[in-house]
């Protein structure tokens, strides 16, 4: 009996370092120089799994946005490439991890602003209520998750 429950965790401890090495997803970030809250929400993607890289676009990161097709009022302070989707300001990696396996045919997500608590933002007590909404082709957004305040 002990041997199995040996011989499980074994299989169970290689089935977790199989899980995070396949989990290093590519992720680029452009942002604009001296952007605190942009280097913050690089760590959450490390820390996540992610392998972020972040580029300093200054006064083209607009621009960028647009051609992405994010809604002006889903703007924030980064814009994040990855695996096709375009990701607009501090979304957590929990979210960007669902639409990599959901897969929907959308530009990708956006936490418009900088709300307080979200990751990147998580600095003092409390947090603000916010949603993580989804960027469809056609420019309209629909909520994909909601965190609440505290
Ligand atoms: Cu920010
Ligand atoms: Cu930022």
């Amino acid at each position: 009996m002990k041997y199995s429950i040996k011989t499980l965790s074994v299989a169970t401890l290689l089935t977790l370092v199989g899980t995070a090495a396949t989990a290093q997803t590519a992720i680029h970030v452009a942002k604009t120089r001296g952007c605190g809250c942009c280097v913050a929400w690089v760590d959450h993607l490390s820390e996540a799994g992610f392998l972020p890289a972040g580029e300093n676009v200054g006064g083209a990161l607009i621009r960028l946005k647009m051609d992405r097709g994010i809604p002006v009022s889903m703007f924030s302070c980064h814009t994040a490439t990855v695996d096709g989707y375009t990701i607009e300001g501090h979304v957590p990696a929990a979210d960007i991890n669902r639409l990599l396996e959901q897969r929907p045919d959308a530009i990708g997500l956006a936490v418009p602003g900088m709300p307080i608590g979200s990751p990147g933002m998580d600095f003092g007590d409390g947090a603000d209520a916010y949603d993580v909404f989804l960027v469809n082709k056609d420019g309209s957004t629909e909520v994909f998750s909601s965190y609440p305040a505290n």
